[in-house]
């Protein structure tokens, strides 16, 4: 979901061209130089940075058995020797059906209201009691209570725990997803009505029972066709589900609220957009846009008018202050938005697990969170920020994680949290938010640890970390440790600084276009290939767009694309590219897989899979095979044009999951 800036094409100045940048502006004169120069680094120091970097991570990791592949340099091979990308890329598309490069097939999975619990209530659109725009009131269709037991909306990040060792383990699992927020009219009416409010409790308490989180056990039947299993192990985690604060913010007066006065047990997630796993078996997801759900009322503190603002608190989108006063902030009680906007910890494997929010990784309209191991066994995390000109950040755990577990603590509430500078010149450095440090004083605001996290965006400002173009997705090469991040688009990325943010609104190396419509994707290698590491050298790998020439892109016509937003990178070294907004070429939204060896001025990448109409593609899970890859599409007919998955003769659309498998069984993509 994408809230800022607007999408109307009514509000996007032209495509960048290289032209436009005048040539009595000294930073922007060098920009294009700069921009060259970034492009180009990644060919001269393909081999030795890769093999060095390789060399550290692959000794930590368990290597897979394509772990030899980097550092071959001139284009990535596939596990077998083949080449990498070993699909044939499909054309653009604006049907109305998931079209997938030849050899392959996609299958549903789980769509919205699939029943998973309880009384298993099957699938019925609309919820009773509603009012229709003409005044006309809905009867049928699914209770709150209901879409409690079935699977939520809107489908978003995505892991697969496997649930046995080895063959079978590919076979049988837990599939885990977000669900980011709901689609109003298709919930409570069962058809398209542009932004509809619930008129009821009943709708608001259904539209928070299909947020959230959906735990389900799937098993892959001899037919080859996976189910979902009515199991115990099966779950939903709603906007209501008991939750616990720990980290250094947990208990804060900024987190208290009238109902908790201990600022330590909270209630619900909302907004789960991407998603990560943990070294033991734990599943991440990432508050993103928390701040659109409450409205605020009366005059507020400077302190808090100004947290407020910079997180953008309130509008009330989905309705639900009309009939939950928990989302009404008042001078009274103005602490429960500082309550979202974490990354939770959920145990998959234990349904009465309480979902724990981390709050040492900081508060933010958190994307997604990639973990990789380094060096002394600490865990490291990587963030991204989801709004234009916020920041790239990692949590750096204090200590060996086994040993901090072993001693009942937890790596993800102990550490550092640390924001990036993109310097100019290729280098980049990682700055510490940390209290006393870089200026985090009390006498310029930040009093204590739990303020600059709860405060973490204006902490990375303050310390001046670079302001990027709508930070998402992180994902780590773990053959090389070069970690990738999509930055969406920003359209909002101006020649001339804007006194009244912040920050600079002009372009910088690595955010180098104005009007930026259609993204990039940055890299980086932390420095001696330790993920620990405050320094790192960067460089673009793409720069999306149509391939024309007149946006700047680093595309082809053949693969043109916009707004990245989900990614991974495989263990054979394929990015998985997801996107999410409109395209530069008459296309759905799609994913497409890229060749990490490549990258600079035309990095290898090929259009795998376009999904339905007005649907974003995203998340992706494999089993440990890789031969069965779960994506989601999210969203489909957004603007009333969808009628996918059409299941059991229904035409309402239905977020859902989508199962790819290749026809001869192979590795997804080889
Ligand atoms: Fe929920 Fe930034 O995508
Ligand atoms: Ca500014
Ligand atoms: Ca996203």
């Amino acid at each position: 979901m994408t809230l800022t800036p607007p999408r109307s094409l009514d509000d996007l100045g032209p495509d960048f061209d290289a032209d436009d940048l005048p040539s009595n502006d000294t930073a922007a004169t060098s920009l294009s130089e700069i921009v060259a120069s970034r492009l180009s680094r990644r060919r001269v120091l393909a081999g030795g940075m890769a093999v060095a970097a390789g060399f550290l991570t692959t000794s930590l990791v368990d290597p897979s058995p394509a772990a030899a592949a980097p550092g071959s340099g001139g284009g990535g091979r596939g596990a077998k020797g083949g080449p990498l990308l070993g699909f044939t890329a499909v054309p653009p598309s604006t049907a109305d059906d998931v079209t997938v490069a030849p050899g392959y097939r996609t299958t549903p999975l789980i769509p919205w209201g699939t029943a998973i619990l309880g009384s298993f209530p099957a699938f019925a659109p609309g919820t009773p009691g509603e009012q229709r725009p003409d005044g006309s009131v809905v009867t049928t269709g699914n209770t709150a209570a209901q879409q409690a037991e079935q699977v939520g909306m809107n489908h978003d990040g995505i892991t697969y725990f496997p649930l046995a060792d080895g063959r079978r383990g590919n076979e049988h699992g837990l599939l885990v997803l977000n669900h980011e927020y709901t689609e109003e009219g298709y919930l409570h009416t069962g058809g398209f009505i542009k932004d509809h409010k619930p008129a009821t409790a009943e709708a608001v308490r259904k539209s928070q029972n299909a947020h959230g989180v959906s735990v389900v056990e799937i098993r892959k039947g001899g037919d080859g066709q996976w189910a979902p299993v009515r199991s115990g192990r099966n779950r939903r985690i709603t906007a209501n589900t008991p939750m616990a604060l720990s980290g250094p913010a947990a208990g804060h007066p900024l987190l208290r609220t009238q109902a908790d006065p201990s600022g330590r047990a909270s209630k619900g997630t909302i907004n789960n957009c991407g998603n990560g796993e943990t070294l033991w078996g734990t599943y991440l997801t990432c508050e993103e846009n928390f701040n659109q759900y409450f409205r605020v009322e009366g005059t507020h503190t400077k302190e808090n008018a100004d947290l407020q603002k910079r997180y953008g608190v309130g509008g009330d989108s989905f309705g639900w202050a009309a009939h939950d006063p928990r989302f009404v902030v008042t001078p009274q009680d103005p602490n429960e938005p500082n309550r979202f906007g974490w990354i939770v910890e959920i145990d998959p494997f234990d349904p009465r697990s309480t979902p724990v929010k981390r709050t040492a990784l900081g508060r933010l309209k958190h994307e997604d969170a990639s973990m990789v191991i380094s060096r002394g066994g600490r865990v490291v995390v990587y963030m991204g920020d989801d709004q234009v000109f916020e920041h790239a950040y990692k949590f750096v755990s204090a200590d060996n994680w086994k040993s901090m577990r072993a001693r009942g603590r937890s790596p993800l509430d102990e550490g550092t949290l640390f924001v990036a500078k993109f310097d100019d010149d290729g280098t980049g450095r990682w700055i510490a938010l940390a209290h006393g440090q870089n200026g985090l004083t009390a006498a310029n605001g930040f009093p204590d640890q739990a303020t600059v996290l709860i405060n973490a965006r204006q902490a990375a400002t303050f310390v001046g970390a670079t302001p990027m173009d709508r930070p998402e997705w992180t994902a780590v090469d773990e053959r090389t440790g070069t970690v990738y991040l999509t930055l969406t688009n920003n359209s909002g990325r101006k020649l001339v600084d804007d006194p009244t943010t912040p920050y600079d609104d002009r372009p910088n190396a690595a955010n180098p276009r104005v009007n930026n419509r259609n993204g990039q994707v940055i890299r980086w290698d932390e420095r001696g290939g330790d993920h620990t590491a405050t320094a790192f050298d960067w460089d673009l790998f793409v720069l999306a767009g149509s391939g024309t020439g007149a946006d700047g892109s680093t595309v082809d016509p053949a693969n043109a694309f916009g707004s990245p937003d989900g990614l991974w990178v495989d263990p054979d070294g394929r990015a998985w590219i997801q996107t999410d907004g409109s395209q530069p070429i008459a296309c759905n939204n799609q994913m497409l897989a890229a060749d990490t060896a490549t990258g600079g001025d035309r990095p290898e990448i090929r259009r795998f899979l376009v999904g339905v109409k007005e649907c974003e593609v995203t998340g992706v899970a494999t089993t440990p095979d890789r031969r069965t890859m779960f994506i989601n599409l999210q969203h489909p007919g957004e603007n009333g044009g969808s009628t996918w998955p059409r299941l059991d003769g229904l035409t309402v659309p239905r977020s859902a999951t989508v199962v790819v498998t290749k026809d001869d069984g192979g590795v997804i993509g080889s």
